[in-house]
C-alpha cells in the first residue's frame, strides 16, 4: 500500500498516544483505509525523555516548523497547543506547502481557524480537528455528517473535563476547590495554564468552535459570554443539592432572534436530568435539531488515548482521501457570512 507519512509535532500526553495507538492499529488501519500510515517525523522539546512509545523509525526535528515544511511529511498533526507562536506558525506553514493538517488545539482554531480553514481550501487539503472539541467524542463528525439532514437549535454541554471533576469531587470527597484543582494538574487533563479551564476559557474555545459548525458561521469566539468556576464554593454546591440541583460549568450556542447566543457559566441542573450524571473528566454534548429532536453524546472530554482516538480517526480519514469542507462550509460561503450582519456573530 501507498506509505502515508506522517509528521507529529508535540510528544505530551496527547502526541504519545497518537504515535502508541497508530503502531497498535497499524494493520487495522491500512486495512481500513487502503494506506500505510507511518509516523515518519516527530519534533518536541526534550529529545531525551522516555516517553514509552518505539520512536526509532521518526526524524526528530526541535523546530516544529522545520517539522511542517519537512519533505518526508505527507501529514502534519499539531499537539503543540497555544493559539499564536509555533503552533500557528506551522499550521500555517504546512498548510501553505500543501499538506493535510490534523489539529487538537482548539485555542488556535477558535482565534484563526476560519482564516485557516480558507488557507486549507485554496491548497485543496484537509484541516481536521475532531480532537479539540469534547477529546474522545466524536462530535465533529456527529455534526458534520451524522446530523447533515437537521436543522440545530441548540448545543450545548459540559465542555471541560478539568471543571467537571473538580465539581464532581467537590461535591464527593468534600474538598476545597484548590484541592481538587491540583489532583486534575496531576492527572494531566488541566491545560498549562489551569486558567484556561477554571475561568471558562477553554470551553468558550470549544463552543465556538461547536457553534461554526452547528449554524454554518464564523467562529466569533468574541462573541462568547463568560464565567468561570473560581467563585463556586462548596456552600453553593450544598445549598444547591438542598434544592435537588447541581452545578456544572456549561457551554450554550442556540439559534435566537438576534442572531446566535453562545455563553458559558456555571449552571443549576436538576439532579435528575442526563447531564447531572455526568461526573468526573467526562464530557457530554446535546443537539437539539428539528428531525432527531434531541441527542446527547458522552464520553471522555480529555486524556491521552481518548483525544489521540479522534486524532488517528482524522488521519484514518485523510488516508482515505476525505476533505471535508473546514466548518461545514465552501470558503465561498465562508466569505459571504463574513459580510452578513454582525447579529449573526454576536450574541444576544
Ligand atoms: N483541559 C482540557 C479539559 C483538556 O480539561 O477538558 C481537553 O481539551
Amino acid at each position: 500500500a501507498e506509505i502515508l507519512r506522517v509528521g507529529v509535532a508535540g510528544l505530551g500526553t496527547v502526541g504519545a498516544s497518537v504515535v502508541r495507538l497508530l503502531q497498535r492499529q497499524a494493520q487495522a488501519l491500512a486495512a481500513r483505509t487502503g494506506r500505510e500510515i507511518v509516523v515518519t517525523a516527530v519534533s518536541a522539546r526534550d529529545k531525551g525523555k522516555d516517553r514509552g512509545v518505539d520512536l526509532s523509525g521518526a526524524t526528530f526535528y526541535d523546530d516544529p516548523i522545520a517539522l511542517a515544511a519537512a519533505d518526508g511529511v505527507d501529514l502534519f498533526v499539531e499537539l503543540i497547543g497555544g493559539s499564536e507562536g509555533p503552533a500557528r506558525v506551522s499550521v500555517e506553514t504546512a498548510l501553505a506547502k500543501g499538506k493535510s493538517v490534523v489539529t487538537a488545539n482548539k485555542a488556535l482554531l477558535s482565534a484563526h481557524g476560519s482564516a485557516l480553514a480558507e488557507l486549507a481550501e485554496s491548497r485543496h487539503v484537509a484541516l481536521a480537528f475532531e480532537a479539540s472539541v469534547a477529546g474522545g467524542i466524536p462530535i465533529v463528525k456527529t455534526l458534520r455528517e451524522g446530523l447533515a439532514g437537521n436543522s440545530i437549535e441548540r448545543v450545548y454541554g459540559i465542555l471541560n473535563g478539568t471543571c467537571n471533576y473538580i465539581l464532581s469531587r467537590m461535591e464527593a470527597e468534600r474538598l476545597s476547590f484548590e484541592e481538587c484543582l491540583k489532583e486534575a494538574q496531576r492527572l494531566g487533563y488541566a491545560e498549562a495554564d489551569p486558567t484556561f479551564d477554571i475561568g471558562g476559557f477553554d470551553t468558550a474555545h470549544k463552543l465556538s468552535i461547536l457553534a461554526s459548525l452547528a449554524f454554518g458561521a464564523k467562529i466569533a469566539p468574541e462573541a462568547v459570554e463568560i464565567e468561570g468556576i473560581e467563585r463556586v464554593t462548596l456552600a453553593d454546591i450544598d445549598a444547591a443539592g438542598e434544592l435537588g440541583f447541581r452545578i456544572k460549568l456549561l457551554g450554550v450556542a442556540q439559534r435566537t432572534a438576534q442572531g446566535i447566543e453562545q455563553r458559558v457559566h456555571p449552571t443549576m441542573v436538576r439532579k435528575t436530568t442526563a447531564i447531572a450524571q455526568v461526573m468526573g473528566v467526562t464530557n457530554a454534548v446535546t443537539i437539539d435539531a428539528d428531525a432527531v429532536h434531541e441527542l446527547t453524546l458522552v464520553g471522555p472530554g480529555a486524556g491521552g488515548d481518548a483525544t489521540a482516538s479522534a486524532v488517528v480517526a482524522d488521519i484514518a480519514d485523510i488516508a482515505k482521501g476525505v476533505r471535508s469542507a473546514p466548518f461545514g462550509l465552501p470558503s465561498a460561503a465562508l466569505r459571504k457570512l463574513e459580510r452578513a450582519p454582525a447579529a449573526l456573530h454576536e450574541g444576544g
